[in-house]
């Protein structure tokens, strides 16, 4: 099973539309897929459930807010398959096994509530809660680990406690980003503080494993790479990205450790229009009026993104 965060920490960038086109491209090749709504704004939740189903079916029992809040008040938080949404419903869906886990608007308490806990006098006590909050995601992942090949995070636009647990459960972050100068620079700092959060994690594991009393949980050291940079909603003419958008794409390209993917195009009449519909563009056509460009065009580059991950990820 390989975990792959959905990270950028500037808003509306698509992270959710990569998330969503991505795990179904995958789980219409054959792997099994969960996907796993971070964000309170719950784009994610809504681009496979309708509100009204969520309220009446989820809301209460079954959302990542019962895993983080068993979490925040010291309880053993239930196992993830028990907050499992099958993808259904839809005949697209029928013969893929694609699964979610929703996302919950308390979140954003819950984020701010974690990051007060994981506070002490000395860095010994530091480190013990440092391992403890940090490693929620990922042990409660470890379980499912012969359940799905592919686990996809929609991160939401920050680097507090929730999505430090996706970077440190995660083999691999994912950054979808505009061709543009702000954007471009966002991802340089994204580095730089996923770097930063790695050394941080990596010294306390340090000062927690000098500091080990017997019987006391084993944590692993944290690795995650970024897997590469997805331009998206990039402007073509001729085939080929505009200047505007190309300037900011070989400049990211120029980088000798980032990775640069296919782009996805900017088309808002299918990609604006698909969350209604509950089903990702790479698997229909939302707007019927687009057909032709749907299936000339924009299937076929998400498809090719979606081999260019699975064979660069190894899923
Ligand atoms: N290729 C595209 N062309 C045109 N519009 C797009 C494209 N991809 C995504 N969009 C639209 O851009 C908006 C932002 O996309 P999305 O919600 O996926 O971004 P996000 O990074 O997840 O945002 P947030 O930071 O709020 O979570 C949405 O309205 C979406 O429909
Ligand atoms: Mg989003």
């Amino acid at each position: 099973m390989k975990v792959v965060s959905v990270i950028n920490y500037k808003g509306g960038v698509g992270k959710t539309t990569l998330v969503s086109n991505l795990a179904a491209y995958a789980a219409a090749q054959g792997k099994r897929v969960l996907m796993i709504d971070l964000d309170p704004q719950m784009s994610l939740t809504l681009s496979f459930v309708t509100l009204e189903v969520w309220k009446d079916r989820y809301a209460e029992n079954k959302t990542l807010r019962n895993f983080f809040n068993a979490i925040k008040t010291g309880m053993t938080p239930p196992d993830l398959s028990q907050l499992v949404i099958p993808i259904s419903g839809e005949p697209s869906f029928d013969t893929i096994k694609l699964d979610l886990i929703s996302s919950h608007l308390e979140l954003i308490d819950i984020d701010l509530t974690l990051a007060s806990l994981i506070t002490a006098p000395m860095a010994e006590l530091l480190a013990i809660k440092f391992m403890q909050y940090y490693n929620q995601l990922r042990f409660a992942l470890a379980r499912l680990k012969d359940k799905y090949d592919l686990v996809m995070l929609d991160c939401p636009p920050n680097f507090y406690a929730v999505v430090k647990n996706a970077i440190t459960a995660s083999d691999y972050c994912l950054v979808p980003a505009k061709m543009d100068y702000l954007s471009s620079l966002g991802v340089g700092q994204l580095q730089d503080n996923l770097d930063k959060y790695i050394q941080e994690y990596l010294s306390n594991l340090n000062i927690y494993n000098q500091n080990k009393f017997a019987g006391a949980p084993d944590y692993q050291p944290i690795a995650t790479k970024i897997l590469g940079v997805v331009p998206m909603m990039v402007e073509i003419q001729k085939k080929q990205p505009v200047a505007a958008n190309a300037v900011f794409i070989n400049q990211l390209k120029d980088q000798d450790n980032l990775y640069i993917f296919k782009w996805v195009r900017n088309n808002t009449t299918l990609f604006g229009s698909v969350p209604s519909g509950g089903v990702p563009v790479v698997l229909s056509c939302p707007k019927l009026t687009s057909y032709m460009t749907w299936r000339t065009v924009i299937k076929p580059e998400l498809e090719e993104l979606g081999q260019e991950f699975l064979e660069l990820a190894e899923i």
